[in-house]
């Protein structure tokens, strides 16, 4: 923002001070508009936006200190300078204190007031500048309700807003737990049809024949509990988008009738002769590498073509850690809404932790575990022990070549205690948490096992 349409008003009971400083500030290129009443001017202040204000403190009626409590009320982002008399610097401290950018001391040099002036402009722009960079950078690395900085996630933005705009057929692939869902969801709803229905189902929850009937629907006695016609997920899907979650997990009959359904987008309901068109737009997940599926021939190859028209990869969370502090953030966030606890935080070695770890589940694993350290937090400080040990598990040996820098002794202490730990930890999730079991499984003395566990900190009440 330029100099010139930087509004300032300012606030002084002698009109003599007003007329200089809208002269002073006027020939340095600012506009300045003055009030010597400041009740006029904390209307003014309600009704117009100004850059900056400067007030005189000692005023009778409303003083200085009034103006800044109401500016700080009605626009908090606006920086106020106070001028003082002679002799008043310390209420200008205390000014400084409620809010106050600066303040400069009557009788002062027409430098020294465009000193000040320019200087809380520019610490000004700064600010602003920042809080414009920060909320696009939240809204960079956000879509909808997914979060990413990884460039393989802001390509996979860039990719749905694209795929938003067609209506291609697309299959999503990636691990349980990627976002498969998530994204295909996203794509539905910055689609054209997002006023139209978004339909899910799982193809291998059903029965193939159930499937089947859930898909194209069917017509009255098609089979015995056909009591009457009903249409299917792809006729009520009209106008909008069916997701076939898990579709490697069709069966060979009913990948035909799909792959038909692709061909012609008609559907005809079981037991009927009659088809009509649908128009529905098809996204398919799986978490199968469905390529392999169609080498090893579970899959029909003519319908994996007809699915991938545009392939989708979400890569494991493993592939994109640096994901991991936003997600965290975005959970806790979540979290917090839904617990009630506010100013959730993580302390930094337990964000490590979760850096360490290389979540097997995923984001769905990652989320779950947020939700369980919140649950189990007593106040909004989240450390270790709130997480599910099994995060613990496997990643404490030391690194071999970290080792070796050691004198043998050390070294030799380091490998013992994380073996301890790891042996101790993995051993007590096999026993459920149950001492004497645990003892059993590790043919130990059950006094001995609770003075080691106790020794590595893992001490679980029974
Ligand atoms: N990038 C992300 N940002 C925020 N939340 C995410 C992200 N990816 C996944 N999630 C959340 O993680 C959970 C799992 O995601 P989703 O159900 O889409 O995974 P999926 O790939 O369909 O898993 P599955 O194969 O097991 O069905 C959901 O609660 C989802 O909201
Ligand atoms: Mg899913």
């Amino acid at each position: 923002m330029g100099k010139k349409s930087e509004r300032i008003l300012v606030i002084d009971d002698e009109p003599g001070m007003c007329r200089l400083l809208e002269t002073i500030l006027g020939e340095a290129g600012y506009q300045v508009v003055s009030f010597s009443n400041p009740i006029q001017a904390l209307k003014a202040i309600e009704r117009d936006s100004y850059n900056l204000v400067i007030t005189d403190i000692r005023m009778p009626k409303v003083n200085g200190m009034d103006l800044l409590k109401a500016v700080k009320t009605s626009s908090p982002k606006t920086p106020v300078v106070l001028i003082t008399a002679h002799g008043t610097v310390e209420s200008a401290v205390h000014a400084m204190k409620l809010g106050a950018r600066d303040y400069v001391a009557k009788p002062f040099q027409n430098d020294e007031i465009r000193m000040v002036v320019e200087d809380v402009l520019e610490k000004q722009r700064l600010i602003e500048e920042n809080r414009r960079l920060k909320t696009e950078l939240a809204s960079r690395y956000q879509f909808g309700q997914i979060v990413g900085k990884s460039p393989k996630m802001q390509q996979i933005f860039q990719l749905i807003s694209q795929l938003a705009q067609s209506d291609a057929t697309i299959l999503i692939q990636g691990e349980s737990g990627t976002g498969k869902e998530l994204v295909s969801r996203a794509i539905h709803f910055n689609s054209s049809r997002n006023a139209q229905p978004f339909m899910a189902i799982h193809c291998g929850a059903l029965p193939e024949t159930l499937l089947e009937s859930e898909l194209f629907g069917h017509i009255k006695g098609a089979f015995t509990d056909a009591l009457k016609d009903r249409k299917g997920l792809l006729e009520s899907a009209e106008g909008g988008t069916i997701f076939l979650d898990e579709v490697g997990d069709m069966s060979p009959p009913l990948q035909v009738k799909f792959l038909r359904f692709l061909q012609d987008h008609e559907v005809r309901r079981v037991g009927s002769t009659e088809s009509r068109k649908v128009d529905v737009r098809v996204i398919a997940a799986t978490n199968k590498n469905l390529k392999r599926e169609v080498e090893q021939e579970k899959f029909r190859e003519d319908l994996y073509y007809r699915l991938a028209v545009v392939p989708l990869h979400l890569p494991p969370l493993m592939e994109r850690k640096e994901d991991i502090p936003l997600l965290v953030e975005h959970f806790l966030d979540k979290a917090s809404k839904k617990s009630g606890k506010a100013d959730l935080n993580l302390e930094p070695k337990t964000l490590q932790t979760l850096l360490d770890h290389n979540w097997p589940g995923n984001i769905r694993e990652l989320e779950n575990a947020i939700e369980h350290a919140v649950a189990l937090s007593t106040d909004s400080h989240l450390t270790s022990e709130h997480f599910p040990p099994s995060l613990f598990e496997g990643s404490s040996y030391p690194d071999p070549s970290s080792l070796e820098k050691l004198a043998y002794r050390e070294a030799k202490q380091k490998v013992q205690e994380s073996f301890e730990k790891t042996y101790l930890t993995k051993l007590l999730n096999r026993a459920k948490g149950n001492i004497t079991h645990a003892a059993q499984m590790a043919d130990m003395d059950r006094k001995n096992l609770q003075e080691l566990l106790k020794k590595n900190n893992l001490n679980i009440t029974e």
